[in-house]
């Protein structure tokens, strides 16, 4: 009885370990730091962008919308009214892409779903 229960518990701090490992906090964290590092020159860390200059993310209804236009426009980069959106199609992977489009579609007071790697790949072989 006491064996089982040892190897329950063992069992039961394995999952707690992985789930520590490859949670959702640290994948929070992880597209935190890529917006941190690549997008808030411009966006802002609070999404707010700069009026006239760069296009605010936060309340963004473009942002929220269908997912695809967002991905294609961080993939391939945009020359608008405002100016020139910088591609970031050879500076980061699909996995990057993915974590950094899902968190300006969180973050903030923003809530929309979650884009995948394969979503991401799907607009870059287009
Ligand atoms: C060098 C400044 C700069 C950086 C860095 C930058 N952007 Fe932009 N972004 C812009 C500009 C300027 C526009 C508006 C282009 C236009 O006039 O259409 C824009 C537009 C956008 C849009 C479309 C908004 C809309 O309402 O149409 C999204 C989404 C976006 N950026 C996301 C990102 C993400 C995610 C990153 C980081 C991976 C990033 N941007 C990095 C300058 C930047």
């Amino acid at each position: 009885m006491k064996t089982v229960a040892l190897f329950l518990s063992l069992i039961f701090l394995l999952g707690v370990a992985l789930a520590q490992g490859q949670g959702p906090d640290e994948l929070i964290q992880q597209s935190k730091d890529l917006f941190a590092a690549n997008c808030a020159d411009c966006h802002r860390l609070n999404g707010g962008g700069l009026p006239n200059k760069f296009p605010a993310l936060n309340k963004n209804p473009y942002v929220l919308g269908d997912p695809g236009g967002v991905i294609s426009t961080v993939l391939n980069g945009r020359q608008g009214n405002l100016g020139r959106m910088p591609s970031w199609k050879n500076k980061l992977d699909d996995q990057k892409i993915a974590a950094v489009v899902t968190y300006v579609r969180q973050a903030w007071a923003n809530r929309a779903p979650a884009v995948t790697p394969a979503m991401v790949a799907a607009i870059r072989g287009q």
